[in-house]
């Protein structure tokens, strides 16, 4: 089977022959149709991740496909296949064959198509506990989503939009977007707290960090919580400790790996949302000989939705 193997960090993804892995006790084996290129390969491919499997490796931490052999699922039941190890401690998903952990996998309705079935893991169940586990949205309050155009974010105006409350997406550029007419758009400038001006929000969802995080945190009212999610414009957060006791706002991190449970538990449900077409994910598919571009595109701002691989047919 072909697999894309990386020899070194940062190194590009080159096409390897290897020997077709054999079943085994605990591992259901996957015929690979989609397999997500996200920020965590990135990170792992990058040395910048807690742990990477030996080199060379078969990245992919994600992906869809069809059951071909395995004790706990019937040969031909379509799945997605997420974490457990796969591409963070030992070979993932970027292959044609997947030797997955039985506990990785979950059942992907006939509806959602592998590409959107691979990808929608880590944005849409980020998004939904980020606003249901983590800051417990109420019906009826005002939120504001950073970092709005991309996939975690355009999840959260989505989901926040479903659960009765009024959204606020802030982006850093109105192009190809693809959010609820529902929600108020604000585009940041040169100066993000200008291109706040006058939002008042009882939750933030903070997809973005750095400065971006900074501006939009004085927006959140006395009493309100703010979950952190990513830090792309930046890793510090300065506080003045005076005024933040003042204000009484919760910064509340989200952490998926620990939260991976509240994730899976959700999966169903916001897999039946996008087979109905109550939310929306872009999805972008390269070869799966061109991860390398793949792993380009994710990086580029201005690019939108999730990418994934498919074999060659
Ligand atoms: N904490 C967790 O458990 C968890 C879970 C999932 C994801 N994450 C993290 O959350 C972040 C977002 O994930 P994603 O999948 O939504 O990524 P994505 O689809 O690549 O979107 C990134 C978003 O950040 C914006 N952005 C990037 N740099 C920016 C800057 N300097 N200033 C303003 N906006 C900027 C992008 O806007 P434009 O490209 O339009 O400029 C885009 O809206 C990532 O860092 C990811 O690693 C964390």
């Amino acid at each position: 089977m072909k697999a894309a193997r990386v020899h070194g960090f940062g190194q590009p993804p080159v096409i390897e022959a290897l020997a077709e892995p054999e079943p085994r006790a605990g591992r259901t084996l996957v015929r690979m149709e989609a397999a997500t290129v996200g920020h965590i390969d990135r990170t792992v491919w990058g040395g910048r991740f807690l742990q990477h499997p030996p080199f060379p490796y078969t990245p992919g931490v994600e992906a869809a496909g069809v059951v071909v052999a395995g004790d706990r699922h019937a040969v031909g039941q379509r799945v997605w296949v997420r974490g457990s190890g796969l591409g963070t401690l030992f070979d993932g998903t970027w292959c044609e064959l997947i030797d997955a952990p039985d506990e990785s996998i979950g059942l992907l309705p006939d509806a959602v198509p592998a590409t959107l079935g691979s990808a929608f893991f880590s944005p849409c169940t980020s998004a939904w506990v980020a606003l249901h586990e983590v800051a417990r949205l109420r019906a009826g309050e005002r939120v504001l989503v950073s970092g709005a155009s991309g996939a975690v974010g355009s999840l959260a105006v989505q989901l926040a939009l479903d659960a009765g409350a009024h959204v606020t997406a802030l982006v850093s550029s109105a192009a190809k977007l693809q959010l609820p007419a529902a929600a108020e758009l604000r585009v940041l400038g040169d100066d993000p707290c200008a291109a706040l001006a006058g939002v008042a929000a009882d939750l933030l969802v903070d997809t973005v960090g750095g400065a971006v995080l900074a501006a939009a945190l004085p927006c959140v009212q006395a009493g309100g919580r703010a979950v952190l999610v990513g830090y792309t414009a930046g890793h510090a957060l300065s506080l003045d400790l005076a005024h933040f006791l003042q204000r009484d706002v919760a910064l509340l991190p989200l952490n998926m790996f620990r939260r991976e449970a509240a994730g899976r538990a959700a999966a169903p449900e916001l897999l039946a949302r996008l087979a109905d077409g109550r939310l929306h994910l872009a999805v972008e598919s390269f070869g799966l000989g061109d991860a390398a571009s793949a792993l380009a595109w994710i990086a580029q701002r201005g690019h939108r939705g999730r990418a994934v691989l498919v074999p060659a047919r």
